[in-house]
């Protein structure tokens, strides 16, 4: 399986979309036309866009806001059902640490917990999960 990570904001709203749409955060009822060609909007604006790709197929997106020094938040992190579990959601969590080393990394999450648990956040409550910053 060759899989290329890519770093470009404006991914195509239409696979974003049936991105969405597999892993359940959209359906085709509540969603409206004007809301798909805009689907990529919150990426474009993001400090940090990773995504995963086998040809031209999209297969997994996270984004970050960043303050680019103390404090990091993931939102959006997805892979296709049928590839999961292949390593792809936590290389994209790992890209966006890389592009930030030192800041607290926080997510928030309920039924990701466990994946985020795997790969080194510590829950601080119920929802939220972090990696400590360098500083505090
Ligand atoms: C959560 C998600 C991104 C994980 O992506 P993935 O590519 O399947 O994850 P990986 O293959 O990198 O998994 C890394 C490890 O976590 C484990 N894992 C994956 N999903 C898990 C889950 N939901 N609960 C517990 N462990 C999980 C894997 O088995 C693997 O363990 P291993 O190293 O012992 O083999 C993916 O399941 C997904 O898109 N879920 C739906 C959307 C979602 O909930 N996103 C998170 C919102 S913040």
């Amino acid at each position: 399986m060759n899989i290329k990570y890519r770093t470009e904001k404006d991914l195509p709203c239409d696979q974003l979309y049936q991105l969405f749409l597999a892993v359940g955060w959209a359906t085709e009822e509540t969603t409206t036309q004007e809301m798909i060609d805009n689907f990529n909007i919150g990426f474009i604006h993001s400090t940090f866009v990773f995504s995963a790709w086998i040809e031209d197929k999209l297969i997994g997106c996270i984004r970050a806001l960043s303050d680019l020094h103390f404090r990091s938040i993931i939102y959006d992190l997805a892979v296709l059902p049928e590839f999961q579990n292949k390593g792809i959601g936590s290389s994209l969590v790992q890209k966006c640490r890389n592009a930030c080393k030192d800041s607290e990394w926080l997510v928030q999450t309920d039924k990701a917990k466990d994946f985020y648990k795997k790969i080194g956040f510590k829950e601080s409550d119920d929802y939220f999960l972090t990696i400590s910053s360098k500083w505090f």
